[in-house]
């Protein structure tokens, strides 16, 4: 579907109808070898059409406009030039929970939800806690925290404005405004997060984690869309854990918890970054494909 093929002459009486343009954007995200290509052709037409993917099922026949046909194209065209699916939507599912986003923000990732689960895990649902969600981006953590932790209290901060204002949107969206206090705090200041005096129970950070040669191979979604500031983390790819395992210490209570996210390969000179640093139990815990991605210790 180059901006010159038009094949509307291949059609009777030139009437398109949702199954047809449906298969010709799957056969043109395929040749532009998009790893989905019927999944995502889907979803962009639900878009365009206002449907969800069931419709399109059931309305396989029902003839599109031109108008609707123009802007099915121009997402086709967007997804091909390797634009997440998720931005071109605006909206994403994180802890089965609607978020929104915007390219100032993290696309959130199924292995962070066990940093999620770890909590809610350990706090049971009526008590409150306090939490610190450090780079909360689009605010899935946090979020997700305050609305199965219905007496929690949390903070969440970044050094994006653009993503805090993302995060407030979503807390609104799921309802959980009144708990979540955002701050803009920049993790290398000597500034701490408001409430810090009495201690954080709890504090959660999927900090930026790409280290310089993973860089170099990451795929255009990512390198060419995802801002490059929740990405890249120096030499090793843990130059914020290091601030982040540092920070926390003072900024925990006796007994609370540090749990971070970490790339592959980065448990252990993680953990040993938290050891060093005086926290005890330093563990780590796999995701879902074999990877140690949590790592966690006691104050
Ligand atoms: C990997 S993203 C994580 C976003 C979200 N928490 C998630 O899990 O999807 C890292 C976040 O850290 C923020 N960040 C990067 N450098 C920071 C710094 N020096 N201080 C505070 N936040 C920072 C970025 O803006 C980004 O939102």
């Amino acid at each position: 579907m180059n901006s010159n093929q038009d094949t509307t002459a291949r059609r009777p009486n030139g009437i398109w109808r949702l199954g047809d343009i449906l298969r010709e954007g799957t056969l043109f995200l395929s040749s532009r070898q998009i790893e989905n290509p019927r999944l995502d052709a889907e979803r962009l037409l639900c878009k365009v059409m206002g449907k969800r993917r069931i419709d399109l099922y059931l309305c396989h026949d029902q003839p599109v406009s031109p108008a609707e046909r123009a802007g099915f194209k121009n997402l086709l065209l967007r997804r091909a030039s390797r634009e997440p699916l998720q931005y071109i939507l605006g909206e994403t599912e994180f802890m089965s929970l609607p978020f929104r986003l915007s390219p100032h923000v993290l696309i959130p990732r199924p292995e962070t939800e066990i940093l999620v689960e770890m909590v809610l895990n350990l706090v049971p649902v009526r008590e409150a806690v306090s939490i610190l969600d450090i780079g909360t981006g689009s605010g899935c953590i946090a979020v997700s925290l305050a609305f199965y932790l219905p007496r929690s209290g949390i903070t969440a901060v970044d050094i994006s404005r653009s993503a805090l204002d993302i995060a407030a949107e979503n807390a609104v969206l799921n309802g959980v405004q009144e708990r979540i206090r955002f701050q803009i705090l920049d993790i290398r200041s000597p500034e701490s997060p408001p409430e810090f005096e009495s201690g954080f129970r709890f504090i959660v950070s999927n900090p930026p984690y790409i280290s310089q040669p993973e860089w170099e191979t990451l795929a255009p979604e990512i390198k060419n869309h995802e801002p490059g500031i929740a990405l890249y983390a120096g030499a090793d790819g843990l130059s914020l854990h290091r601030l982040v395992a540092e920070k926390s210490f003072d900024w925990l209570q006796a007994g609370g918890m540090l749990i971070l996210e970490v790339g592959l390969g980065q448990a252990d000179p993680a953990g040993e970054i938290l050891r060093k640093k005086g926290y005890r139990s330093v563990a780590s815990r796999k995701d879902l494909a074999g990877v140690e991605r949590i790592v966690s210790g006691i104050r």
